[in-house]
């Protein structure tokens, strides 16, 4: 397994700016046994800006956290969302409601879903959409009743022949599900019903997060017509020391397919995956594994583990995220929350709080072991200006600006080129964990092969930039180490969703570049930037 320098090595980063939001995709594509560490560094700088972004979905103004019944009917992609419509922080939450035909360019509609009966009169929390085999959407969502309890509603369509679903009618039969001395329920932890899928016994399943003590729980219920619900004596999966488990999503993957599959197919050929958000440290993580019919019971494959140290769909700011399955499309869509990292002073300042971040399609690697996620296709019809680069030798410690680029809004692809992996630094061993060691290595930290990347959110002689880069390094045995990588994402492909907060770098002044901070000089295999147009949202 020795190390063959002349072997070529390509490391890929994409990335979507968007006024003050920062999605990164980076994967590479290498050659057996030749694995690099591909951290990420953020910096950010933390201060109120007065812009809004230009393409990630946000209501006018005010709070907004956990998207909701996410879905598509009659050929129109509807968006729900947790919503604050008084103040900019959280509080007196109802859903908002948005309808698109691209999931790019939005339309408001009327407040679905507001508190106006005793299961939900102190508040409309999180809930999820399934559209039943007749065609008809049905939610289920938390409320919270006069005692504060946590229990689950339903709601219907009025009007089903309205594809914009301009209004619901709350099931008369509510609280469908709600705590009892019977079954043991802890009243102020039960949360986020999951779309609910059909068993082959003909009845109907859904999920809902909760925890005792320190234990995390999907709590399994079924019901025969989606209006009695019976709960099973033994949740669909639990784990211990995870505490709160919330906004579960649970769905098939085919194996060996990007196409998605609906909850409500029974398929052989598919995985399951189980993503839960952890409520004690704000992480989404997930598992694959497989799922028992019959048993009813859902277990993580080897190696798939629970809790913090899971994979993630994205290792920055992304919360509380749902799926659903695109049936105009065969795709399976993530909707995900970023949150601010400013203060609260700061939202009231600039008059609302959150974002969503751009739909990802999403499906299962060639390894079975991972997800992959990518940008909706759609979103690339906002691209303008394309600038192209290729074959540019980066030398160690050289910058060069990409111009051109309206960087604060902007869509930039890049390829590296990297061949001379003998000059790889070693890793200490007791470096395990990326992020740690991509941030505590920052970018000004400078080796052989790394850090090379770019500077995004840049001011002019960059001293305000956020910086993305690669680090190579190779195992103490002179080996390139497999382990940390895959502890990073299990073979290559990882998000990093942050929130920036310019100063210098805004009103056109951002500036994009590439830059080499190692000794050993890299290749810009390929660069395409696009400047990217404002979506229509609100
Ligand atoms: C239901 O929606 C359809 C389509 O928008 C509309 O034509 C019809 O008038 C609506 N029916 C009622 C009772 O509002
Ligand atoms: C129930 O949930 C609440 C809220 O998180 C928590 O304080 C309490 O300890 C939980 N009770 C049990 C038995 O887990
Ligand atoms: C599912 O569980 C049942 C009952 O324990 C068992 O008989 C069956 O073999 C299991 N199926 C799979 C695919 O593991
Ligand atoms: C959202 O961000 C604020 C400010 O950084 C933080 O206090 C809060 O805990 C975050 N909430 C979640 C769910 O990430
Ligand atoms: C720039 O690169 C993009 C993506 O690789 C390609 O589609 C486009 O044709 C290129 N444009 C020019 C002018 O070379
Ligand atoms: C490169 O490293 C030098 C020395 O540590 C540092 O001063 C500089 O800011 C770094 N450049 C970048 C782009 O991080």
């Amino acid at each position: 397994m020795a190390i063959i320098s002349s072997l070529r090595h390509f490391l890929f980063l994409a990335l979507l700016l968007g006024y003050g939001v920062f999605e990164l995709e980076a994967s590479h594509r290498i050659y057996e046994d030749l694995q690099s560490l591909e951290p990420t560094g953020i910096t950010s700088t933390t201060r109120q800006q007065p812009y809004r972004t230009g393409y990630h979905f946000q209501p006018a103004k005010n709070w907004m956290n956990d998207p909701d019944a996410p879905m598509i009917y009659k050929g129109i992609y509807h968006f729900f969302y947790q919503y604050n419509p008084k103040r900019t922080v959280w509080g007196n939450i109802v859903w908002g409601h948005s309808a698109s035909t691209d999931l790019v360019n939005w339309i408001p509609h009327k407040i679905p879903i507001y508190p106006s009966q005793p299961s939900d009169i102190n508040g409309a929390w999180s809930g999820s959409a399934t559209i039943l085999p007749n065609g008809k959407p049905y939610i289920l969502y938390t409320g919270i009743n006069p005692r504060d309890d946590q229990v689950q509603n339903l709601v219907v369509p009025k009007n089903a022949s309205d594809p914009y679903l301009r209004d619901w009618v709350k099931s008369p039969k509510n609280p469908l599900m709600a705590p009892t001395a019977q079954n043991q329920i802890n009243s102020s932890s039960f949360r986020d019903p999951t779309t609910a899928w059909l068993g082959h016994d003909g009845r109907w399943r859904v999920i809902i997060g909760s925890k005792i003590h320190r234990e995390g729980l999907a709590i399994l219920y079924r019901s025969k017509d989606f209006v009695h619900w019976t709960k099973s004596q033994r949740p669909l999966h639990s784990a211990k020391g995870t505490g709160m488990w919330e906004c579960p999503d649970f769905f098939p993957v085919y194996i060996n397919s990007q196409i998605g599959v609906d909850t409500l197919v029974l398929d052989k050929n598919v995985k399951y995956v189980l993503k839960l958000s952890l409520d004690d440290t704000k992480h989404d993580y997930y598992t694959i594994g497989t799922y028992n019919q019959t048993k009813d019971v859902y277990t993580p494959d080897k190696g798939s583990v629970d809790g913090d140290s899971g994979l993630r769909y994205d290792y920055g700011k992304f919360y509380a995220s749902k799926t659903f399955f695109d049936s105009a499309k065969n795709r399976r869509i993530l909707w995900g929350w970023i949150n601010e990292s400013s203060s609260v002073e700061d939202d009231v300042k600039k008059g609302w709080s959150g974002v969503q971040a751009i739909p990802r399609s999403l499906w299962l690697d060639k390894s079975g072991k991972q997800l992959v996620q990518w940008p909706i296709k759609e979103i690339e019809k906002l691209r303008v200006n394309p600038i192209n680069l290729s074959n540019k030798e980066l030398k160690g410690g050289s910058v060069l600006e990409v111009p051109h680029v309206t960087a604060e809004q902007a869509d930039i692809e890049i390829s590296f080129e990297v061949s001379k992996f003998g000059k790889a630094e070693v890793l200490d061993p007791r470096w395990t964990n990326p992020q740690l060691l991509c941030s505590q290595k920052g970018a000004s930290v400078r080796g052989s092969l790394g850090p090379f990347g770019l500077l995004v959110l840049a001011s002019k002689g960059m001293q305000e930039r956020t910086a993305v880069f690669f680090r190579i390094f190779k195992g103490h045995n002179k080996y390139i180490d497999r382990s940390i990588v895959e502890s990073f994402g299990g073979g290559g492909k990882s998000c990093i969703t942050a929130r920036v907060y310019p100063t210098l770098a805004i009103n056109g002044a951002a500036h994009l570049y590439a830059f080499n901070n190692g000794t050993e000089s890299v290749k810009i295999a390929r660069l395409s930037a696009w400047s990217m147009k404002k979506a229509q949202i609100s």
